[in-house]
């Protein structure tokens, strides 16, 4: 029997690998995201593809790949793949949720203490040789402690940020995307996005990118919130405005922001953010442990062998799929 193909758009952990060596034939893509041209020409024979968040995968691809039987996204989010055209074909899409979820909240929360207690600007002021003598008024920033936090999405990785600032004994409240009980247990208020624009110290953003969440934190908002707000992103770029951000940030109508992710990816050296003190901008790492690479790598593998055997995938982000089987 032949063994099937999978197309594995970009270089991954070994513990995926070794998952789907024995039984399938893989070809495997380079560290870099292929052009689109690549993209097209290797998934043409697949029978999956295990792609990267980098990667579209839209109906052009998939009309390319008649044997295409599942899609598996290493990845929680999923809005590189249309998965409208997925269902409309039968093709169950697969992600990765729950491993990531803590290793998430980790960067959110190293976001959130940087970028308030300016650990950037902290250190190159070391490296630049300007620390002569302890300073009442040097780099001073806002206390986390104690501090309201505002959660725009209290999903998994919102609940798990929420757990940390219980630690730090903050006030909660959250917009959107929880369970009562869930919420209930973290001490988390519900409250508007108005109110929770305008009453945060502290704003950490955790809900998909979807077309009623792109520039959801615009110029609108940044006019309602605090001048001594912090933002952190650590969900997808495309959430936040990246202009209104500029603004708000240069004419200090909030105090900073930590991005994880930014629009577009990767931001160019050239944008004006990166010119801002009070910017802190580190390269889309929320899950990048090596224990939570390997489990993502390893679930993402496990997704495309169900999908292979025509079981239903672990992580089915489309089930209303198998509706129309
Ligand atoms: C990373 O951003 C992910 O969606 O897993």
């Amino acid at each position: 029997m032949t063994k099937p193909h999978i197309y594995i758009t970009r270089n991954m952990p070994q513990a995926g690998i070794k998952l789907l060596e024995p039984t399938c034939t893989l070809t495997i893509g380079a560290d870099l995201p292929p052009d689109r041209a690549t993209l097209l020409k290797n998934i043409a024979e697949a029978d999956a593809v295990l792609s990267l968040l980098t990667e579209t995968i839209d109906a052009e691809v998939m009309d390319v790949a008649p044997n295409l039987k599942v899609i598996s996204n290493m990845a929680v989010g999923y809005d590189n793949i249309r998965i409208n055209d997925a269902t409309s074909r039968g093709i169950p899409v697969g992600n990765t949720p729950g491993v990531l979820t803590e290793t998430t909240a980790d960067i959110a929360f190293a976001l959130m203490l940087s970028a308030a207690r300016r650990l950037p600007e902290a250190e190159r002021y070391v490296k630049d040789g300007h620390w002569k003598t302890w300073m009442p008024s040097l780099l001073l920033g806002q206390d986390l402690h104690g501090a309201t936090l505002g959660i725009l999405g209290l999903g998994r990785i919102g609940q798990a940020v929420a757990r940390r600032a219980k630690g730090f004994n903050m006030r909660i409240i959250y917009h959107g995307g929880s369970d009562e009980t869930a919420a209930r247990e973290l001490g988390a208020e519900a409250c508007t996005m108005e109110t929770l624009l305008e009453q945060s110290d502290f704003i950490s953003i955790h809900t998909p990118l979807m077309p009623e969440t792109h520039h959801m934190i615009d110029a609108e908002a940044f006019a309602r919130m605090k001048s001594t707000a912090v933002l952190v992103n650590t969900a997808r770029g495309g959430i936040v405005d990246p202009k209104a951000l500029y603004d708000a940030l240069k004419s200090r109508q909030i105090a900073a922001a930590g991005l994880d992710v930014t629009e577009p990816e990767p931001i160019s050296p050239d944008d004006p953010l990166l010119t801002l003190d009070n910017c802190l901008i580190i390269p889309h790492l929320g899950s990048s442990s090596v224990a939570t690479r390997d489990k993502m790598a390893t679930l993402a593998a496990e997704n495309v062998l169900a999908g292979l055997r025509g079981d239903r995938l672990p992580h089915c982000v489309n089930p209303e799929v198998y509706d129309r089987r």
